[in-house]
């Protein structure tokens, strides 16, 4: 396609009709230029491509296909090799569908367990977040399919989702909100962008010129196109001035009208319309360049490897007395609705029509050791009193009881956010009766964000599986019987209830107003702060062997800011088993003037070891990994000093520790001085402590300072209170306490000079 040519040869009518989509799912064409339109579908675990009748609500029927662990199971292998996989199963999908784009991954921070579509997205952590969302990337775009990276920004809760104002201040964004899509944008490069549906600090990010041009094009180097989410648009003028190239779905081209008359009355300028066009065009052509329609799609084949990357995503969060894995011989009462009518997936657009699902009790199908029971229904809450004796009563003659548990699809969904963290009361009650009818009892929890776990103590087992995609029962027996050693690791905490997330107070906002008040705290980085009882920290998963980790290199004492450090550490399966380990590398900040957490993730290795086997695994840390986004100026920076690299077995269990000493090479911005500056803060202004030192230890005396001891002036006021009450004391106060050394109007004739200098 010669783009420019094209651009040169429309009409402005023909230019602004392809800034919107044809329909639900096409880029518009224009026949007369041989330009085509193209397809894209909803996933981005699976392919969500509706023939006819389309909707983003998930509602009507798509194509069958094969749908991969969500977002929310797949963060849990902490494993970018589980999502390269995905990626590329779904791109050869997509090649054979005639798919240009699929739309995903969804990178949303999880900054309550509340919100509706926490399944969708991957972790509370967004240097995680950014690592597993570059993997798809990269594996889909393998394919030559576009991948289009959501909900740009800050969009972590469904309520009052197309109208929330999110408030979320300079450093907060730098820091939790952004990084994700950051990471993606520089290093998987996205074909295109979508935009979200909320506001983001009084704009609607669809016209957003702050995100859409200033960050994402100029800071980040983005090159694709923005489309908006479905019907995000509000100002569609506005909108292609910000950096919005592709309105979605479409406005049965009244928004296209008044494009072309913005243009013609001179609100907009055509050049603006020819860039939002040069960029559509450049991934359509790029799409259609590549195009391999012939690509098999084999669905037995990526069931299959469904199944095994379920099992490597799967948490094993207790193991009492190695209660598994379950031997070959053991009886076992499977029992829960879920065993043969798994939840695998969640509600809304990302919905999947699965060719095939795998149950539990369909992968155990011709195991005689196996009894099954229902246990509870999806349909009521309310305890079912006959169910849950005749699964008892199951239960009571079994080795061991496996009861299959979690989420109802009604509990959580786009669209919609939780009210609260519990599980539905009918499996509360039957997870204590099966626990007291049989010791050996073992939960697998379904579902796509934490619950409250009031009955941990009663069972020796519980696997967190996550919606785990149509392989899910396969994934489950593979896990239970020990033919996979679970790997998983929480990318989130569960903390022990809804109350104590940082966002509690003012999650959901006030009418539109949604005020991000817990900052930068988000997650790990407030429980562990707040040294906070939590039920399974963040990076939390056990194993049915054993991993040592030793040896902690860092390949300098010292290093500047401008300069890489390369971190090394041993690990080594000191089991009996074959497994995998989840290396974690936490930076500990120096002591700075802001808050910081505790620590933040800021590596991640995944490691496959023999019994006995061991390996070194080596992290490169930059600069982003010791600084904090400076508001004064709006920049990432590091303070000078001494920071903590720690391997973790998860946030809150650190096993080894060495300090590096980090020099940070850009300066802060000098304050300017006024009479209210107070004087601890003159420390960092070399000149004007020289310059106005002799006055303050006039005024220091005349506080009560260098009394001889033993008088009474020395005994009401110790030098170290003086020194305190000088700290915060403006420089005005040299005015008031100096006995007329200086007037007002001197000491600020004095300012004038030390702030020009
Ligand atoms: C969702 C998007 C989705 C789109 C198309 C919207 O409602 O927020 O995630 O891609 O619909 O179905």
């Amino acid at each position: 396609m010669d783009i420019e040519k094209l651009i040169s040869e429309m009409t402005l009518e023909e230019k602004a009709s392809l800034l919107s989509g044809d329909d639900f799912w096409h880029t518009k064409a224009v026949e007369r230029l041989g330009i085509p339109r193209t397809m894209m579908s909803d996933g981005p675990h699976g392919l969500r491509k509706q023939a006819e009748g389309g909707d983003h609500l998930g509602i009507n029927d798509s194509i069958k296909a094969v749908c991969f662990p969500a977002a929310s199971a797949s963060a849990a292998s902490f494993d970018r090799d589980v999502l390269r996989q995905i990626g590329e199963g779904v791109g050869d999908a997509c090649q054979h569908e005639n798919l240009s784009v699929i739309l995903g991954p969804a990178v949303n921070i999880k900054r309550s367990p509340l919100c509706g579509r926490n399944f969708e997205y991957f972790s509370e952590d967004p240097y995680l977040a950014g690592e597993l969302a570059s993997a798809l990337i990269k594996g889909v775009q393998s394919r030559n399919i576009g991948t289009s990276i959501k909900h740009f920004a800050a969009n972590s809760q469904e309520h009052r989702r197309m109208s929330s104002d999110s408030v979320v201040d300079e450093r907060t964004l730098r820091e939790i909100y952004l990084p994700a899509f950051e990471k993606a944008v520089k290093e998987a490069k996205p074909w295109t962008v979508m935009c979200s549906y909320n506001k983001l600090n009084g704009e609607y990010a669809s016209q957003n010129p702050w995100l859409l041009t200033e960050v994402l094009r100029k800071e980040w180097g983005f090159e694709g196109y923005v489309m908006s989410d479905w019907g995000a648009v509000s100002d569609r003028v506005k909108g292609v001035a910000a950096g919005l190239d592709l309105e979605m779905p479409a406005s049965g081209g009244s928004n296209d009208e008044r494009i072309v008359k913005a243009v013609k009355n001179g609100e907009l300028s055509e050049e603006a319309v020819n860039e939002s066009v040069r960029r559509i065009l450049s991934i359509v052509d790029r799409y259609e360049k590549n195009r391999k329609p012939d690509t098999p799609w084999d669905m037995e084949a990526q069931h299959e490897l469904a199944a095994k990357l379920a099992a490597q995503c799967m948490v094993l969060l207790k193991n009492e007395d190695n209660v598994l894995p379950i031997a070959a011989g053991e009886k076992v009462a499977v029992i829960g609705k879920f065993a043969r009518v798994p939840r695998y997936q969640g509600g809304g657009s990302s919905h999947i029509n699965s060719f095939r699902v795998e149950s539990l009790m369909d992968a155990l199908a011709g195991n005689e050791n196996i009894t099954y029971a229902q246990g509870y229904d999806i349909i009521t809450e309310e305890p079912d009193e006959a169910l849950i004796a005749e699964a008892a009563e199951l239960a009571a003659k079994a080795d061991k009881a496996v009861i299959v548990a979690g989420l109802p699809d009604s509990f959580e969904s786009e669209g919609y956010d939780r009210t609260h963290m519990r599980m539905p009361a009918c499996q509360t009650a039957l997870i204590e009766r099966v626990a007291r009818a049989n010791p050996n009892t073992i939960v697998v929890l379904y579902n796509g964000s934490p619950v409250e776990l009031p009955w941990i103590d009663c069972v020796k087992g519980l696997v967190e599986g996550y919606l785990g995609g149509q392989a899910v029962g396969k994934a489950t027996r593979m896990v239970l019987w020990g033919e996979e050693n679970p790997s998983g690791r929480l990318p989130e905490t569960f903390p022990m209830q809804l109350e104590d997330n940082p966002s509690y107070l003012s999650y959901g906002g006030e009418g539109n107003t949604a005020i991000y008040t817990e900052g930068v705290f988000v997650g790990y980085r407030y429980y562990d702060k707040k040294k906070m009882n939590v039920r399974f920290p963040f990076g939390y998963g056990l194993s049915y062997t054993t991993f040592a980790c030793s040896n902690l290199v860092l390949g300098k004492e010292a290093v500047r800011d401008t300069e890489t450090l390369t971190v090394s550490v041993d690990v080594e399966n000191t089991g009996k088993t074959a497994g995998r380990e989840v290396v974690q590398l936490y930076v500990a900040p120096a002591p700075c003037d802001v808050f910081r957490p505790v620590r933040e993730l800021k590596g991640v290795e995944k490691v496959y070891l023999a019994p006995g086997e061991k390996k070194t695994v080596t992290f490169t840390l930059d600069k982003r990994a010791f600084a904090y986004w400076h508001q004064g100026l709006h920049d990432w920076f590091v303070k000078t000093g001494a920071y903590g690299i720690q391997i973790g077995k998860d946030s809150r269990s650190i096993l080894l520790e060495k300090t590096v000493q980090v020099e940070g090479t850009t300066e802060e911005p000098a304050q300017t001085v006024t009479v209210d500056t107070i004087f601890m803060d003159l420390v960092k202004n070399a000149q004007a402590m020289k310059a106005l030192e002799p006055l303050m230890s006039q005024v220091m005396g005349s506080l009560g300072a260098g009394e001889p001891e033993g008088t009474a002036a020395s005994e009401a006021i110790s030098d170290e209170m003086s020194n305190a009450m000088m700290q915060y004391m403006p420089l005005r106060g040299i005015v008031s306490f100096s006995g007329g050394a200086i007037s007002f109007d001197q000491l600020q004739e004095m300012l004038k000079g030390i702030n020009q200098k």
